[in-house]
């Protein structure tokens, strides 16, 4: 077995912010394997494109064969898996692409992942693990003043989306009960930060207002997210792989609730000191209330005391600093926000928001 550790999705919103912060810090090899669907853009590691402990390798995780040469080779000592369709209003639209990746490929994923770990030698086998990174939307919806999502909370998904990645959380669980596969669970709120494709709310809100275009609250806006900056989640990740119990599942969470009116009126408020020349200002005039997305849960928010106790993660970032360096960075990156958004994204906003 080497040193290696293998990514899946490592092109995405959260694998390539995991990917910059492990060579930065953890400075061992990283095998990324991605099918590069609309969500995946390897510019978003073009820092270390060129690093030779990175190594790239585009496909499915739906293909064994792949998946098993990819292990053989390189003998990674970890498989950390971002890799899956993640956008809610996506799977309402179609949801035959998030069984196929969020059930099946994480199925393949671990057919591989089993056979390969039998294979090493006692020690190896020990040291090994298989880190699947999930949501705390596998929990539903909590009202007003339910307390926030704990390990033990019963699962209730109910989006497509959701009802994947629950059905993947299952197997893995699975796995490790009955084959003592070696695996680690994490469940994560809201996710903000560089890099993230702006079909979700808080890039979406950043590019629409800068444009002058309008910004679409779903039904009376009053729905609850628990936001957390990437890079926090990014290292709670790391925490986990490394001290993390195995078989366990562990809450990661900002303890950051907001409603999405806020969330965007922050935003805008932001915009309206750093922007001052945009087409529209103040910036909140543009938003717009719009029809609400079927079964849109109220509200998430988690209790993330269990890798506070056990493994000191809290997150660094708070709501206000995170959404500055996240504003700031849309603002910065006007080319990569230009590549993202041509093509296919058009089309998305287009038939969407119609
Ligand atoms: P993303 O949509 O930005 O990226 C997903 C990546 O997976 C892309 O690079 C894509 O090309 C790749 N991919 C998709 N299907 C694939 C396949 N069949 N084979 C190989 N690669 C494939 O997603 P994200 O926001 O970075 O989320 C990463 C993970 O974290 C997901 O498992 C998601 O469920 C989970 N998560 C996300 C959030 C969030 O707020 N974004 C919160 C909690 C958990
Ligand atoms: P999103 O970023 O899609 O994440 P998720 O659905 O996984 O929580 O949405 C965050 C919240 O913002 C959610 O309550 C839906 C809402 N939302 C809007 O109000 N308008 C939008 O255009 C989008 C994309 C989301």
């Amino acid at each position: 077995m080497q040193n290696t550790i293998l990514i899946t999705g490592g092109s995405g919103f959260i694998g390539s912010n995991f990917i910059l912060q492990w060579i930065a810090s953890e400075r061992t090899p990283v095998v990324n394997l991605d099918k590069l669907t609309y969500a995946g853009n390897p510019r978003n590691l073009q820092r270390v494109s060129s690093d030779t402990r990175y190594c790239f390798m585009q496909g499915d995780i739906c293909d064994r064969d792949l998946v098993h040469s990819i292990l053989e080779r390189h003998k990674p000592r970890a498989v950390v898996h971002f890799a899956a369709e993640s956008h809610v209003d996506r799977s309402i639209r179609g949801p035959d692409d998030f069984i196929r990746t969020n059930v099946n490929g994480t199925f393949c994923l671990l057919e591989e992942a089993r056979a390969y770990w039998m294979a090493l030698a006692r020690q190896d086998r020990e040291l090994f693990r298989f880190l699947h990174v999930s949501t705390d939307e596998v929990y539903g919806s909590l009202d007003p003043h339910d307390p926030p999502f704990c390990e033990t909370t019963r699962y209730a998904p109910n989006s497509p989306y959701s009802a994947s990645k629950a059905a993947a959380d299952h197997l893995v669980r699975a796995y490790f009960h009955t084959y003592d596969v070696p695996t680690l669970t994490t469940n994560c709120s809201n996710n903000y930060g560089p890099y993230q494709f702006p079909e979700k709310l808080i890039p979406l809100i950043i590019l629409n207002a800068r444009k002058g275009k309008s910004l679409p609250l779903y039904g009376d806006g009053q729905n609850v997210r628990d936001w957390l900056y990437v890079e926090d989640h990014c290292e709670a990740v790391r925490m986990v792989l490394a001290r993390g119990r195995i078989g366990e599942t562990y809450n990661i969470g900002g303890w950051n609730e907001k409603r999405n009116v806020e969330v965007v009126d922050t935003i805008c408020s932001i915009l309206d000191d750093l922007c001052g020349n945009d087409p529209v200002l103040p910036h909140r005039t543009l938003i717009s209330f719009v029809k609400d997305r079927p079964g849109h849960d109220r509200r998430y928010a988690m209790d993330a005391c269990k890798i506070e106790h056990e493994l000191s993660w809290k997150p660094r970032e708070t709501f206000e600093s995170g959404i500055r360096k996240t504003i700031n960075w849309y603002l910065q990156n006007e080319a990569w926000v230009n590549e993202v958004t041509a093509g296919n994204y058009r089309q998305w906003i287009a038939t969407h928001y119609s």
